[in-house]
């Protein structure tokens, strides 16, 4: 099986290409990736010498490239995760979210339409259903109702995806994904940005009162989903992947400053984000069904190998908030009191 991965020197992506390299020799990856601030190619440390493993530095925007690659490559299947992917660089900047989340999509969506690829795989969000009201949770069949540039875009692309299966017959299936967590992640995202900062006994900025709640899913469990459906999954069909663990924020901040032994008095209300979801809660009953798929890591647990790796990781960490990290968290931190 040879898999053309995009982003796969970011979170996620990196996890699904050391996780599928890892696995055994009949398997062989070729990673695209721009690397933005957000990509990493310390992630890949571990598979960098692999004889299935080629990374290609490169734009998924860029169609006479991503032809190339699947003309001379002929991969079995795309796993498209390469994304803007953070709602307050949304806010911030809204613009390549929708270069890449939407011009980058069709550039790959044409690339398997014009060149037949088998299988094309495109990794979203439960932000697309937008905030869900307790005690509902969104099947695969809820409406969509972005907030953020982020989400309105990657609810965008995941129409034009299945468009491309409802119209040109192209062997799409969409996942959409609760929030992940886990070693590797930029620390721009609630988890390793409250546990960098615990660590290093800075203020934990707590966006508004803090009692928003997310669905939390370790990264590991989101891969072996991604290659369920990758495997197993109808093309044209969405699938939902929830880690079944909804919490406050304040109450995974709160598990964060106990596991490290920090204090309360750390966390800081701070000015909300504008637009912000309240809940997002989802079913996986779908994926469950379809393929056999159940989310298996506790939060706690996850948490505790999570807070181990930054621990153990500090010069990763140190290099990550360097240059560029300092002037995006004065511009998202600066002015929210
Ligand atoms: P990330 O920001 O950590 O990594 C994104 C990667 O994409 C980076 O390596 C970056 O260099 C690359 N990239 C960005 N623009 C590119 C472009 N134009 N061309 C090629 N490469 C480009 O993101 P992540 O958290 O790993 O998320 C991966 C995917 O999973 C995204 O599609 C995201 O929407 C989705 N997702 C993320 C979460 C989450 O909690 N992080 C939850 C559900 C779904
Ligand atoms: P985030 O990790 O950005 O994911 P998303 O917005 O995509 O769900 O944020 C998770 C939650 O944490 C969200 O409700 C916003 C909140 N949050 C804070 O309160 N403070 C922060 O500094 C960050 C980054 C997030």
């Amino acid at each position: 099986m040879k898999l053309l991965v995009t982003g796969g020197a970011g979170f996620i992506g990196s996890a699904f290409v050391r996780r599928v390299l890892g696995t055994g020799d009949r398997v062989s990856v070729i990673n695209l990736d721009k690397l933005t601030y957000a990509g990493n190619l310390d992630n890949l440390t571990p598979v960098s010498q692999h004889p299935g493993y080629r990374f290609v530095h490169g734009d998924i925007c860029d169609g006479p490239l991503v032809n190339s690659l699947v003309t001379d490559e002929r991969p079995d299947a795309i796993v498209h995760f390469a994304a803007e992917s953070h709602v307050d660089r949304s806010i911030l900047s809204p613009e390549p979210v929708f270069d890449t989340n939407l011009r980058g999509t069709f550039t790959l969506l044409e690339a398997v339409r014009r060149h037949h690829v088998p299988r094309y795989v495109h990794v979203s969000t439960d932000e697309v259903y937008g905030s869900v009201d307790a005690p509902h949770e969104a099947d695969e069949t809820y409406p969509l109702r972005p907030s953020s540039p982020y989400s309105a875009s990657k609810a965008g692309s995941d129409l034009l995806a299945l468009s491309y299966f409802t119209t040109f017959r192209c062997p799409v299936l969409v996942t959409r994904a609760s929030n992940n967590y886990g070693p590797y992640q930029f620390p721009e995202k609630l988890i390793p940005l409250m546990i960098s900062n615990a660590l290093e006994d800075r203020p934990l900025p707590v966006y508004g009162d803090g009692l928003q709640v997310r669905d939390w899913l370790y990264v590991d469990d989101h891969c072996r989903a991604v290659e369920a459906v990758l495997a197993k999954g109808r093309e044209g069909e969405v699938y939902n992947i929830g880690g079944n663990r909804a919490l406050p924020n304040l109450e995974v901040v709160r598990q964060i400053l106990a596991a490290t032994g920090k204090p309360e008095t750390l966390i800081t209300h701070v000015a909300d984000r504008p637009g912000h979801d309240r809940r997002y809660a989802l079913s996986s009953d779908k994926i469950l069904r379809e393929t056999g798929w159940a989310s298996e890591v506790q939060f706690e647990d996850g948490l505790a190998c999570t807070i181990r790796w930054y621990q153990d990781n500090p010069e990763w960490v140190r290099r990550v908030k360097s240059g560029e990290y300092h002037e995006y968290y004065a511009r998202n931190y600066a002015n929210r009191g």
